[in-house]
């Protein structure tokens, strides 16, 4: 199977999940459930929990424990966007092609939907079907939690917001902007490529393969996005674009131009499977991944 057929694979996996998670019924006021679905469920690459199947993969991990791990981590991602989107935030009415939660609800059902997407994903992987043994399960809500917590995602953008509103450092550099991006996106995408490690149980050096492996490929993947933002689409994006210069977003593409952000880019990616090298042919796909991060439209 190509790198196509294996994310349009994972996606249909990792949607089957989240529909079952996310159905009605199950005594949560309607209101809010239907706009966290409208939040997890309503299109997305889905570019994270393929990563949780590719590396899982290099292990031969079971299904089961894998597509729950990709999907609690997507019910994470899909809150940091809700949020993301707010007035208060990035003020945005358009993602995955549709209206934002804000927007097709109002600004407190999607706080609450963002917020109970969350808290989702730690009750399902706390849960058995995430791993049968119970200290594999806690080391996976630990390091999901640091992703996404206060010097992880969280964290990255409280520093993405305190320059784009307080003007906060004022001349934001280059180091300053690695090290936002690879808290805002960076982290959730690294505990996506170690999480096949930590559920297999995979030797510490393939973990840490891994996780060099995700540092690289999160920064490649922001300035992909920034790129995106600078230079794509908005039909295809599927979220508005030319909006960082005009907010004041600190990006390497606002920094230093397109065409050096390009060729850092350029260089992550190759860090990103210059990472895989113990791991040979095997890794194919998540170097495959890698590269498309310089070439993707949406
Ligand atoms: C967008 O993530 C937010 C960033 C971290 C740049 P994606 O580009 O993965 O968004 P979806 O999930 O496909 O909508
Ligand atoms: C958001 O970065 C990263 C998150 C943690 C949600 P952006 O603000 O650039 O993401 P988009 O462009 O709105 O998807
Ligand atoms: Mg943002
Ligand atoms: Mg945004
Ligand atoms: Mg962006």
């Amino acid at each position: 199977m190509g790198l196509e057929a294996r994310m349009a694979a994972a996606r249909g996996s990792v949607d089957a999940t989240l529909q079952a998670w996310l159905a009605a019924d199950q005594g949560v006021p309607e209101r809010l459930a239907a706009a966290m679905r409208h939040g997890a469920l309503a299109g997305g690459k889905r570019f994270r929990p393929f990563l949780v199947f590719e590396s899982a993969a290099l292990f031969r991990v079971a299904n089961e424990p894998a597509v729950t791990v990709a999907a609690a981590l997507e019910c994470v991602h899909a809150y940091s966007l809700v949020h993301d989107d707010l007035p208060a935030m990035d003020n945005d009415r358009l993602r995955r092609g549709a209206p934002t939660v804000w927007a097709a609800f109002d600004e407190w059902t999607a706080i609450l939907a963002g917020d109970a997407l969350l808290t989702l994903a730690f009750e399902k992987l706390a849960e058995q079907a995430a791993h049968p043994d119970a200290s594999v399960r806690v080391t996976l809500i630990g390091l999901l939690a640091r992703a996404a917590g206060r010097a992880g995602m969280v964290g990255g953008q409280a520093l993405d917001l305190a320059s784009d509103k307080r003007g906060e450092p004022a001349s934001p550099d280059a180091a300053h902007i690695r090290a936002v991006q690879a808290m805002k996106t960076g982290a959730l995408i690294q505990f996506a490529c170690v999480a096949g490690a930590v559920l297999a149980g995979a030797p510490m050096a393939q973990r840490q393969a891994l996780s060099a492996y995700g540092d690289a490929l999160g920064l490649a993947f922001q300035i992909s996005d920034d790129l995106l933002d600078a230079e794509g689409d908005a039909q295809i994006v599927g979220k508005a674009t030319a909006k960082d210069a005009a907010a004041g977003k600190a990006t390497l593409v606002g920094l230093t131009g397109a065409a050096m952000a390009r060729a850092e880019l350029a260089a992550a990616v190759a860090r990103a499977c210059a990472a895989l090298a113990e791991f040979g042919g095997r890794a194919a796909h998540l170097t495959d991944a890698a590269r498309l991060m310089v070439s993707r439209k949406s």
